[in-house]
């Protein structure tokens, strides 16, 4: 675990609980709870924005067809609506979403974010690394389970290898 992404997450708080005498306490979040909503409810998600739920981005990437290809494309998506779609107020045009009518105002606009490394600040490149960051956060341990796959196939491989010398040598005096 990256020691950025612990440090993130201490910079949330959480309610964890009950202790020895039934209180519930809030603590430093870790990079294994759960992304805390910044809404009480669902109601009062709506009630902030325009009477539509936005939806729990944490395992998104994995909960849509398309994983981060289609976070991207949401997120860079934005456009004039097409000539015979009528948007009401609080909608936008979007090329990727399904049915091309979104009620989430474009998150991502040119230079929103500095990046002291000189990567170009424009909405393609944030959306790059928000979806894959909404990727990892989805299933953080694809990597190493991805790695673990590549280094089982390389010793099945010489297994293998050893296996068939073995059998030749046992079946060399067998006519
Ligand atoms: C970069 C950060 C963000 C990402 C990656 C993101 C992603 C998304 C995606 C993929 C959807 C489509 C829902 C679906 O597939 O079911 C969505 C919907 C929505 N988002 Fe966001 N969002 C972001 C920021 C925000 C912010 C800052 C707000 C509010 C201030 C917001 C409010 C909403 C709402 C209200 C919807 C529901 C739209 C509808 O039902 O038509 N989002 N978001």
């Amino acid at each position: 675990m990256l020691p950025i992404i612990k440090a993130i997450a201490a910079e949330y708080s959480v309610t964890d609980g009950p202790d020895d005498e039934g209180e519930m306490f809030d603590r430093p979040a870790l990079p294994s709870d759960r992304f805390p909503s910044p809404y009480p409810n669902s109601k009062a998600a709506a009630a902030t924005n325009n009477g539509a739920v936005p939806p729990d981005l944490s395992l998104i990437a994995k909960a849509r067809v398309g994983g981060p290809d289609y976070l991207y494309g949401i997120l860079t998506g934005y456009a004039e609506p097409a000539h015979d779609i009528e948007l009401l107020p609080g909608q936008y045009y979007n090329k990727y979403m399904p049915g091309n009518v979104l009620a989430m105002a474009p998150p991502l606009s040119e230079g929103i974010v500095a990046y002291e490394d000189g990567t170009p600040e424009h909405v393609s490149q944030y959306a790059k690394d928000v979806s894959h960051f909404l990727m990892w956060a989805a299933e953080p341990k694809l990597e190493a389970r991805k790695a673990v796959g590549v280094k089982v196939f390389l010793f099945l491989l010489v297994f293998a290898g050893i296996m068939y010398r073995v059998k030749k040598k046992i079946w060399a005096n067998a006519h």
